[in-house]
């Protein structure tokens, strides 16, 4: 067989480019991260030939053994590390399916959601129009305070009173304060509802302990993998033992065939990583490194949702910058810094135009970087954003840009 650089030279040079593309930029996607070595090499192993449709213990197909080390360890880790975890569904491969098999297991068509107000943080898979969610259910949305732009927690307790939800969706994809889940499940109590808490985003930081864990008051926690979690691109499902069969039947045969085995082991490997102190000590940096960035955009005179952040990530709002996310998440590409821009609690413009910026430090914090960095970082932003139009100032902050990632190498063993 021949490697791929002879069989297929320009998907070859296609992920030579994107290596070299993570390598230069700064990266501030809040939801990429750079997975390990070991990840990857699970995630592109032998066991992406394998069909094992089913569980360990109980497949359709022969031949699984092998797959059944894997998907078994990665349960046990699972459970591990989200400590309180009563059942764990480590197949889905999306925090999307995610999230349908989840609906599926404990709702029916046209039952109420409740779910954050997609402009406000939410995920489109939280009762957005045009996904699934919001065409097959019924959705009532809550929002944040205008005044605080936080959570406003008694308007979510209006909200449930007036509507009955049968699921309370709680988690967000450009939140950047601590969730109470536990005022949520009192929210859900009070309304007979269940709750789901999705912690795509925070998940790494739930896990040890640098967010609170949703665990013990939500009946059902889907996550994806590849965020601040810093696996393969995946996610699970994490239930309490009564709702096991319903999702593990929702996971497969409802949702889904074969399970993406090699996902599952790279899952598993991941695991292992999260369960050492150093994955620990790395979550607690996200943090703080997120809080040096948002202070010194503070300083910079820059307003951000809700003053600041709690965890990994910051929405900066232009409007009083007179440019617009979609400007400046183009301008900041050519500079080196990579990010996206978001709609802001209350937005005028529209989702491809947007007021303002999501910044994340995830990424950055996994190359090394802290918050002497992170200083620099707001300020190379910082430099971009108050002179937009000048060419020679982007390029200055991308040569910058470039020489601070060159002093935190990214996968020096694969070859350039
Ligand atoms: C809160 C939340 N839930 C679910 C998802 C969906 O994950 P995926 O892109 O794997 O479908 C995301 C993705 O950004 C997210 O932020």
């Amino acid at each position: 067989m021949k490697p791929l650089s002879v069989e297929d030279p320009e998907i070859a040079a296609a992920i030579q480019a994107e290596l070299e593309r993570q390598r230069n930029n700064i990266i501030l996607i809040a939801s990429e991260n750079f997975a390990s070595r070991a990840v990857m090499e699970a995630q592109g192993c032998v066991m992406t030939n394998k069909y094992a449709e089913g569980y360990p213990g109980r497949r359709y197909y022969r031949g699984t053994a092998n797959v059944d080390v894997a998907e078994n360890l990665a349960r046990e880790r699972c459970k591990k590390l989200f400590a309180g975890a009563e059942h764990v569904n480590v197949q889905p491969v999306s925090g999307t399916q995610a999230n349908m098999a989840a609906y599926f297991a404990v709702l029916k068509h046209g039952d109420t959601i409740m779910g954050m107000n997609l402009a406000h943080g939410g995920h489109l898979s939280h009762g957005s129009p045009v996904n699934f969610s919001g065409r097959m259910y019924k959705i009532v949305p809550y929002s944040v305070s205008k005044e605080t732009e936080m959570l406003d927690y008694s308007e979510m307790a209006d909200i449930a009173r007036k509507n009955k939800p049968h699921l309370i969706v709680v988690g967000a994809s450009s939140y950047p304060r601590t969730i109470d889940f536990k005022v949520v499940r009192e929210i859900a109590d009070e309304v007979g509802a269940l709750v789901m808490a999705d912690i795509a985003h925070i998940a790494g930081l739930c896990a040890v302990g640098a967010h609170p864990t949703p665990v013990p008051y939500s009946d059902i926690v889907t996550t994806t993998t590849h965020k601040t979690l810093r696996g393969p691109r995946g996610a699970l499902i994490i239930c309490k033992e009564e709702l096991a069969s319903a999702i593990d039947r929702s996971v497969f045969p409802g949702t889904q065939g074969g399970p993406f085995m090699h996902a599952i082991a790279a899952k598993a490997v991941a695991f292992k990583e999260a369960l050492t102190p150093e994955f620990k000590e790395y979550q607690f940096q996200v943090v703080k490194n997120a809080r040096a960035l948002a202070d010194r955009l503070l300083e910079n005179k820059f307003d951000l949702v809700s003053g600041g952040t709690d965890n990994h990530l910051m929405m900066v709002k232009l409007i009083k910058e007179g440019i617009t996310g979609k400007v400046a998440d183009e301008t900041l590409e050519r500079a080196g810094i990579t990010l996206n821009k978001n709609m802001i609690p209350f937005d005028p413009a529209t989702p491809f135009v947007t007021s303002g910026i999501r910044i994340g430090t995830p990424a950055m914090t996994t190359r090394g970087m802290r918050e002497l960095e992170m200083v620099q970082i707001a300020d190379l932003i910082t430099t971009v954003l108050r002179d937009i139009m000048n060419e020679e100032t982007i390029a200055d902050v991308r040569r910058q840009a470039r020489e601070l990632c060159g002093k935190f190498p990214l996968y020096p063993e694969l070859l350039t």
